[in-house]
């Protein structure tokens, strides 16, 4: 076995540093998928089920973007049962997002760029984070919360210089074991938290887009600008815009850009 062959994903090692009480005991390990999100449909998944690959041929992102997933990121569905609250789905994008920021945090400086994004100290995407409500049609509705990590991604695309990997900037592997089952206890201890305000006062300590300068951009083109003032408890945020009027908004209907410093889409 190389080097570089001890630090690739692997079910076994990942189960044999698993430090979690569920998430992850249910493991799916797959070499390449078009998508764990389509995968997730053929499995039997029930509350902490994570269906991981190592590469994707049709990896989706947010707002129905194509997700890069070449050999050396860590892609990952993990499903959560939330029991009667699945309809409040948008905050497990915030919980695993900090979650995600305290793992990746053990390896560099990184932020949360809200909602969904782990970037590094200069504004480079290390990770998404997308969550799906599925099986829905009734309150107790799983969540599939996808989340593609930029672990040791040799290089990118030129079209996506906002993005960059643990890798890249560590100038060293990282095994995606470690990665990943320290992923899978930091968002387990942010899903166990039960203190909400807690929780959202602690994403916003890490969250660059509280305070800053943003442009939201809607769907259909339109555009505000204004200062994201806070996090709501559900995971939603307060933009104070320009014309004095107050908007929320959730992570569903918006792209957030930083007018100042991190550009990327
Ligand atoms: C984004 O930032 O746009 C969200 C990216 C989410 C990517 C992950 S990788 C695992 C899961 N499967 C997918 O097809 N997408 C998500």
């Amino acid at each position: 076995m190389t080097y570089d062959d001890e630090k690739k994903l692997s079910s076994k090692k990942v189960k044999s540093i698993l430090k979690t009480q569920c998430l992850g005991h249910d493991f799916h390990f797959f070499e390449k998928v078009t998508s764990t999100f389509e995968k997730t449909k053929e499995c039997k998944v029930s509350h902490g089920s994570v269906v991981c690959a190592r590469s994707q041929t049709n990896g989706r992102g947010r707002l129905g973007r194509q997700w890069d997933s070449d050999e050396g990121g860590i892609y990952f569905s993990l499903i959560l049962n939330p029991g009667t609250n699945a309809h409040d789905f948008g905050i497990y994008t915030v919980i695993c997002a900090l979650g995600v920021q305290r793992a990746l945090e053990k390896y560099l400086p990184c932020y949360i760029k809200w909602p969904n994004d782990i970037v590094s100290e200069d504004g480079k995407k290390l990770c998404g984070i997308l969550s799906k409500l599925e099986f829905s049609g009734n309150d107790t509705g799983m969540i599939n919360v996808g989340i593609g990590i930029n672990a040791n991604t040799k290089s990118f695309d030129s079209k996506l210089s906002y993005a960059s990997s643990l890798r890249l900037i560590l100038g060293d592997l990282v095994d995606e074991n470690e990665v990943l089952s320290l992923c899978l206890y930091e968002i387990e201890k942010c899903v166990l938290q039960k203190d909400r305000e807690k929780l959202i006062k602690d994403f916003s300590d890490v969250c660059i887009t509280v305070g800053a300068r943003v442009r939201a951009i809607f769907q259909n083109g339109d555009e505000i600008t204004g200062i994201c003032k806070r996090i709501e408890n559900d995971g939603s945020i307060v933009i104070d815009k320009d014309d004095g009027t107050s908007l929320n908004l959730n992570s569903g209907e918006v792209s957030v850009r930083g007018i100042y410093g991190e550009n990327y889409v």
